[in-house]
């Protein structure tokens, strides 16, 4: 088999770029380790920016985000029993975030490519990329056990952070940057109304939590909780008095409590892998770059990534110039960076680091009063929050 690029990987990477390349004329395969069904259940991301909600409707694949997706001006922040509204459209001059599942958009993602005919193989097996570093690249896989090979111009490695495209590069091209934090993220799902309109994120001396949502009956929580907690052992109700107390009693008088139909626990990390492209092998996404979730920048950094590589093919095999391939590394990794500042920002001011002194509590605490009163200091995290532009 022979196509132009192929995708490993079909999450929010590899389908927003192969959605991209079939509308620039680019022929793609996209080769996807699980089944639909899998990658669409996976209980992830909620926080679309701006740029991520206007690719969907540049792709014409917005037609149940303009129904359901739900438009917040601001978020709030909580610490010390105290909420404060940070009015991030009047800060940026008009951006908003929209809350849409991750779910929802890999439903549209794979309907629309199912109706465009963009190909994707799933359970494809034992992927292995080939002489990346040559001008016939080629990937290798397990189909029904058969064993089958796919020739390509280039491979684009949208697979994750425990994808194998990453690997690929020889160790002596590659530096990794990482900060494992010493804490998880516990969530759950319950088909209650959300607490609030908008989001709360909290600050307790306890640890974080945040007050989310899908839609205006389904509410998403998540609180800190350490990286060897049992599922087991956060029963619903304790869950929700946790919660409940972090939010403190402003942030939690209206919270409705309900059961809970998932409940997962996903650790902290920040990560970048330098450079994001080698010899004929990009990668994107979580298979370059980890952020810890408390800014909500995970999916959007997939997205912003995978437009600048679009723009990139496009050009090359539109207008024959490779000035973009060769520039994509540089370019993205300039955004990632930024985002990857304000994660690790926003995760410093929001937790309770284990084995830390008072003094820095009290910094947290500083950093939030200030936040509270200081224009300045909100339109800094607005303007990060809503989505930086792609330089
Ligand atoms: P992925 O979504 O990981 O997709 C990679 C795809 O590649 C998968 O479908 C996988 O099955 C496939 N794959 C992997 N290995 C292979 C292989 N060898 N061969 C073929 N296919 C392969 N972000 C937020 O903004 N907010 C959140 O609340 C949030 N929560 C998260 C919770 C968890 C547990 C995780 C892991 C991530 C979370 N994120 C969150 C981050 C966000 O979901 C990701 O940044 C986003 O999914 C990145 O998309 P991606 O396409 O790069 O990678
Ligand atoms: C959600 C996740 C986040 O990481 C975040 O910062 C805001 C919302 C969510 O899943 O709803």
């Amino acid at each position: 088999m022979r196509t132009q690029i192929a995708i490993i990987g079909a999450g929010p990477a590899g389908l927003f770029l192969g959605h991209l390349l079939h509308k620039a004329g680019i022929e793609v395969t996209i080769l996807e380790r699980k089944d639909r069904a899998y990658v669409e259940g996976r209980v992830r991301a909620g926080v679309l920016e701006q740029g991520t909600t206007n690719l969907m409707k540049q792709l014409g694949v917005d037609a149940r985000l303009k129904k359901e997706g739900l438009v917040h001006t601001s978020t709030n922040l909580a610490y010390d029993g105290e909420i404060f509204r940070i009015n991030m459209a009047e800060l940026t001059g008009g951006s908003t975030v929209t809350v849409y599942g991750q779910q929802e958009v890999m439903r549209d993602l794979f309907d629309a490519a199912a109706e465009r005919g963009i190909k994707i193989i799933f359970d494809a097996g034992d992927v292995t990329l080939h002489e990346i570093e040559s001008d016939h690249p080629f990937v290798t896989y397990k189909k029904d056990e058969s064993e089958e090979r796919l020739d390509c111009d280039y491979i684009v490695g949208c697979d994750g952070y425990h994808g194998v495209s990453r690997g690929a590069i020889p160790a002596s091209a590659y530096t990794a940057f990482e900060r494992v934090y010493p804490f998880g993220w516990l969530g759950i799902l319950a088909d209650v109304p959300p607490v609030n309109h908008e989001l709360i994120y909290a600050n307790h001396a306890n640890g974080f939590a945040l007050a989310s949502m899908r839609s205006p009956t389904r509410s998403r929580y998540y609180i800190q909780c350490s990286v060897d907690e049992k599922i087991e052992d956060w029963p619903d109700e304790r869950f929700w008095d946790e919660v409940c107390l972090r939010l403190g009693p402003e942030g939690s008088h209206n919270l409705v409590r309900g059961p809970s139909f998932e409940k997962t626990i996903a650790p902290l990390r920040s990560f970048v892998g330098e450079p994001m492209r080698f010899g004929r092998l990009f990668l994107a996404g979580d298979a370059a770059h980890i952020v810890p979730p408390t800014g909500a920048k995970g999916l959007n950094l997939a997205v912003s990534d995978v437009t600048i590589l679009g723009e990139a093919f496009a050009e090359f095999y539109n207008l024959g110039s490779p000035k973009g391939l060769e520039g994509y590394s540089a370019r993205a990794l300039k955004r990632v960076w930024k985002a990857e500042r304000f994660s690790w920002w926003f995760t410093s001011i929001m937790h309770r680091f284990p084995n830390t002194e008072a003094f820095d509590r009290k910094m947290q605490i500083a950093e939030l009063s200030y936040l509270k009163t200081s224009r300045a200091a909100q339109t800094t995290l607005a303007e990060n929050y809503v989505g930086l532009p792609i330089e």
